[in-house]
């Protein structure tokens, strides 16, 4: 028996061994840590720790300083300064290390810095540091008011080049450079993604940013969530990690866990990216945060947030690092929520228990100057807890930073970073891009200028960096963001000089076209009618109102024309038009109730951003089912903005003209002239009626009592007929808890009094709430929605009916029924019904 233990054992450790060969050499494939570079700068000593040896800059034959420079060292050190920091190298003239690279690929480059007193003081230095290439690593450069010292800057970028250089400039003639340390060393294949899911302040598309290797990232945050300091000789990378208490938003939220067993590497083919030791060391995810609940009390529902500070208006790469050490089994770990700000979500479940992973997103950080993270359970979570191990924020260095270093750059050789080419017109070209990005990055006023000529940029540039050249005229729109501003001759070419067989539709504003810009954009351009004398004000709302907003359900504007007395709207294109073509009046396919769901929610967040998102307090004051637009995805965006107001909620508006369109129209508004963001809160209920019903909000031709949709649908309600008047497309289709919630919703919406109606956040919710029952319907029981009388079971509240109002209709501009499908739907694009005077 023994003997025969003994032998299972022996089995079973040589099995153990041979699996940890095998994930050994998978994991660690062929990267190790390099020995170089790893540089003691102003100094003939060699410093060494146990895992890597600085060599003092002295004599070296792998890496050259030219010209040399004075060295200085600490006159009287503290015992407890590191040798490393107590000589620097001194610059008073420009001057460059320049090093072997093999082999090419992405490095790691740190610059250390320390201050110590010395003959010279080292505090007053102001400089320059660009590497071969382009980039500027650091401008104007100072460590004046720096508290955590030493500091050390840290880049990541991929070399391709076999000669790299780190220069070092004095920025003005009586200054200098100094240094005390410089790292230059490859890091593991793939370290970074060349691409990631791009994610902005308003959410995401969907759409990635590529080319992040051919970028330079500088570290901004590392964080041991959850655990304590890890110093540069704990980690595989010689990073130091730092623990997250002090970004946390509310302390109480969140407690510390821990494990002592070491993390295991492992290959867990799930869609999350498996880490390496290198991606980041054990002890990031031996210890996470979690949510500091009751634990008695499983119901407890809330978020960890976390804020960071980061440059405004940048681009990061966020990479977030999970280990679940804290679940006991697939069953009952938790389901996550990831948040960046607050309109992007990513679903994170499937959790594979102990194995590390991450995962990374390119995110544009907004102007507060916060990066906001949070975690949440999800709803559905089987149990209410959520984690987070770590996260890295790196800035991506923009073009802006980018200078010619006129004498470095010999034409034969020039140094090259991945991707990028820059021949002498685009080198002018990028001077001039940095020149206006910098303008608009600082909102400075730019210079009283239009009629601008294009300059075409090559590479890398999105649309939005399009740049114009300035003569001067003089502009009807004089305080606008000239950065939107299109040359005439460019609308010209892009609509084929306002071709009819372009023309989409047409309405009082003016006619919209389809165009394509010469970048290859499709876009709608909306013309006014030339001599029109009204409108101006419209059109400037809109451009106010579209410049500072980007959202993923709004309508992105992408310029205007003011030449020449035109005023000319250019928007993204949105292939399937109006969301009233797509409900009644054309020959367009049914949409589904998921799709109506998911249609209405896309709406109301772009409207509750509106309401509330960071140029918040904006009113639409038009929603309709025309004002819905439908991109090639079905995605909803809200258009037309030209009636919005902005900057009211807090204060009670009394307008001097009612404005808004018939049937969509807010009574409270009507009668008291007082403008709240609940007006368009009681519009959308409408809309929400028109894609119940699939009718036009006001139908003329109707029987009088159902002229007036919402007045009607609520009757018909209060009576407990609503299934009468729902689509007859959708009955028997739609599961009824989620048609009971979509009505609840609507009803709400429509309440005689704003107070009592929900705010846009709580329609949105609510909607989400009705698509969720519809999804679990259709997965637990096919076969219930099938059933043709179910719609009759529709509980119906008790609602009063609100007074109805009339108003005098100008018949003319009533839309009336149509047969003939979507070419007149389509006219109606943008058409706008409105009352200028209410009385
Ligand atoms: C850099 O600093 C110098 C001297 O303080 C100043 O003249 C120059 O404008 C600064 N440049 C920038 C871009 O801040
Ligand atoms: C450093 O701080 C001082 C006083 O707070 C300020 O006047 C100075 O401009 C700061 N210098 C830099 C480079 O930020
Ligand atoms: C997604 O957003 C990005 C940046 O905001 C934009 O460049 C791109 O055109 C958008 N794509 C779609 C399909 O909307
Ligand atoms: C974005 O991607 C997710 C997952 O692939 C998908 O469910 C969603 O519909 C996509 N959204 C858009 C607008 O493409
Ligand atoms: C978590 O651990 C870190 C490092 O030990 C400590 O600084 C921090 O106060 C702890 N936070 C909480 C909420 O216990
Ligand atoms: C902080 O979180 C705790 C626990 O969730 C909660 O009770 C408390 O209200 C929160 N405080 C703030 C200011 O949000
Ligand atoms: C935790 O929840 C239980 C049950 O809800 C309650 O009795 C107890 O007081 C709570 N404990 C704390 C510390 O709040
Ligand atoms: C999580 O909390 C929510 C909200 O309190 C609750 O509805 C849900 O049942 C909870 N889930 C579990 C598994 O306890
Ligand atoms: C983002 O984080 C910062 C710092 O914690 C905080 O002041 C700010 O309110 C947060 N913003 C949001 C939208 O949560
Ligand atoms: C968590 O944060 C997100 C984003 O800010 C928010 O949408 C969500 O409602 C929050 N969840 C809870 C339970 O507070
Ligand atoms: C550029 O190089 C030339 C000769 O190689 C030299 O005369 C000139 O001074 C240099 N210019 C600068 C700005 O360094
Ligand atoms: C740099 O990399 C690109 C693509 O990776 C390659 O095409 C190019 O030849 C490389 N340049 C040099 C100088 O090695």
């Amino acid at each position: 028996m023994e003997k025969f233990h003994g032998h299972e054992i022996f089995v079973q450790l040589l099995r153990l061994l041979l699996l940890l060969l095998l994930s050994l050499q998978c994991l660690s494939s062929d990267y190790t840590p390099p020995s170089k570079y790893f540089i003691n700068c102003g100094s003939s000593s060699t410093i060494s720790d146990t895992t890597r040896t600085f060599v003092g800059d002295v004599s070296s034959d792998s890496f050259t300083l030219s010209p040399k420079q004075e060295a200085v060292e600490d006159s009287s050190p503290s015992p407890a300064t590191s040798q490393l920091y107590r000589t620097a190298r001194l610059f008073r003239s420009p001057s460059s290390y320049e090093f072997e690279i093999d082999p090419i690929g992405i490095y790691l480059v740190r610059l250390h810095f320390f201050p110590f007193s010395s003959s010279t003081d080292l505090f007053t230095a102001l400089f320059d540091v660009s590497v071969s290439g382009l980039p500027l690593l650091l401008h104007n450069f100072t460590v004046q008011n720096t508290s955590n010292l030493p500091l050390i800057k840290e880049f990541l970028l991929t070399i391709n080049i076999s000669k790299f250089i780190v220069k070092f400039k004095p920025s003005q003639g009586s200054s200098f450079a100094f240094v005390n340390a410089i790292e230059v060393f490859n890091a593991p294949d793939s370290f970074i993604p060349d691409s990631a899911l791009l994610v902005t302040p308003a959410g995401s598309n969907n759409s990635s940013y590529k080319g992040i290797s051919s970028r330079v990232l500088q570290k901004v945050h590392r964080i041991n969530v959850g655990g304590s300091d890890i110093e540069p000789n704990s980690d595989t990378l010689w990073r130091k990690w730092v623990p997250d208490d002090p970004y946390l938003f509310n302390k109480s939220a969140a407690r510390n866990r821990s494990v002592s067993t070491e993390t295991s590497y492992q290959q867990i083919l799930s869609e999350y990216k498996d880490s390496t030791r290198y991606i980041a060391p054990p002890l990031v995810y031996m210890s996470a945060k979690e949510m500091n609940k009751n634990d008695s009390d499983p119901l407890q529902f809330f978020n960890i947030s976390w804020g960071f500070d980061v440059s405004k208006n940048a681009r990061h790469l966020l990479r977030v690092h999970f280990c679940d050490f804290i679940s006991l089994s697939m069953s009952d770990n938790p389901w996550l929520n990831l948040y960046i700000y607050s309109f992007f979500s990513e679903k994170i479940d499937n959790i594979p228990l102990g194995a590390p992973f991450f995962l990374d997103f390119v995110v544009v950080s907004d102007d507060s100057g916060f990066l906001n993270v949070s975690i949440g359970p999800q709803i559905l979570s089987p149990v209410n807890n959520s984690f987070l191990n770590g996260l890295e924020i790196m800035e991506i260095m923009e073009e802006l930073r980018w200078v010619s270093m006129e004498n470095e750059s010999k034409k034969k050789n020039t140094p090259l970073l991945v991707g990028l080419v820059v021949g002498g017109l685009a080198l002018f070209c990028i001077v001039i891009v940095v020149l206006l990005m910098r303008s608009k990055c600082r909102k400075e006023k730019p210079a009283e200028a239009s009629h601008w000529l294009p300059v075409t940029v090559d590479g890398g540039l999105s649309s939005h960096s399009r740049v114009y050249e300035a003569t001067i005229h003089g502009s009807p729109v004089p305080h606008l963001n000239l950065g939107l501003k299109i040359p005439f001759a460019e609308i010209q070419s892009a609509t084929k000089n306002f071709s009819s067989k372009l023309m989409v539709g047409k309405g009082g504003f003016g006619k919209v076209y389809q165009g394509t810009l010469r970048n290859g954009m499709k876009v709608a351009v909306k013309r006014s009618q030339p001599g029109h004398g009204q409108g101006l004000p419209e059109f400037q709302t809109e451009i106010f109102v579209l410049s500072k907003i980007r959202h993923r359900h709004l309508v992105s504007l992408i310029g205007y024309c003011d030449e020449r007395n035109e005023m000319i709207l250019v928007y993204e294109f949105m292939q399937n038009g109006t969301l009233r073509n797509h409900l009644y009046d054309s020959d367009l396919p049914c949409l589904s109730w998921k799709q109506r769901l998911e249609i209405c929610i896309g709406a109301a967040r772009g409207l509750h951003y509106l309401h509330t998102g960071s140029e918040g307090g904006i009113i639409h004051r038009d929603v309709k089912s025309t004002n819905i637009l439908l991109d090639e995805n079905f995605v909803a965006k809200v258009a037309d903005f030209g009636l919005s107001r902005a900057g009211l909620l807090h204060q009670t508006h009394v307008s001097t003209a009612v404005k808004g369109t018939i049937g969509y129209l807010d009574p409270e508004y009507f009668r008291t002239q007082k403008l709240t963001e609940k007006s368009d809160v009681y519009s959308f209920g409408v809309v929400l009626l028109e894609v119940l019903c699939a009718r036009p909000a006001i139908n003329p031709l109707l029987p009088r009592e159902q002229v007036n949709l919402a007045e009607w649908v609520m009757v018909r309600q209060k009576e407990g007929l609503l299934e009468h008047v729902i689509d007859p497309l959708l009955v028997g289709k739609v599961n009824l808890n989620s048609l009971r919630k979509f009505g609840e919703t609507a009803e709400k919406c429509l309440q005689e009094d704003g107070a009592d109606r929900p705010t846009m956040g709580d329609v949105v919710w609510d909607l989400e709430y009705a698509f969720q029952l519809q999804q679990t319907a259709v997965q637990r029981e096919p076969l219930d929605d099938s059933t043709n009388d179910a719609s009759s079971t529709f509980p119906l509240p008790n609602v009063q009916r609100y007074p109805s109002y009339s108003l005098s209709i100008d018949v003319t501009h009533v839309p009336t029924r149509r047969n003939d499908g979507s070419e007149t739907t389509e006219s109606e694009v943008f058409s706008q019904l409105r009352i200028d005077d209410g009385r």
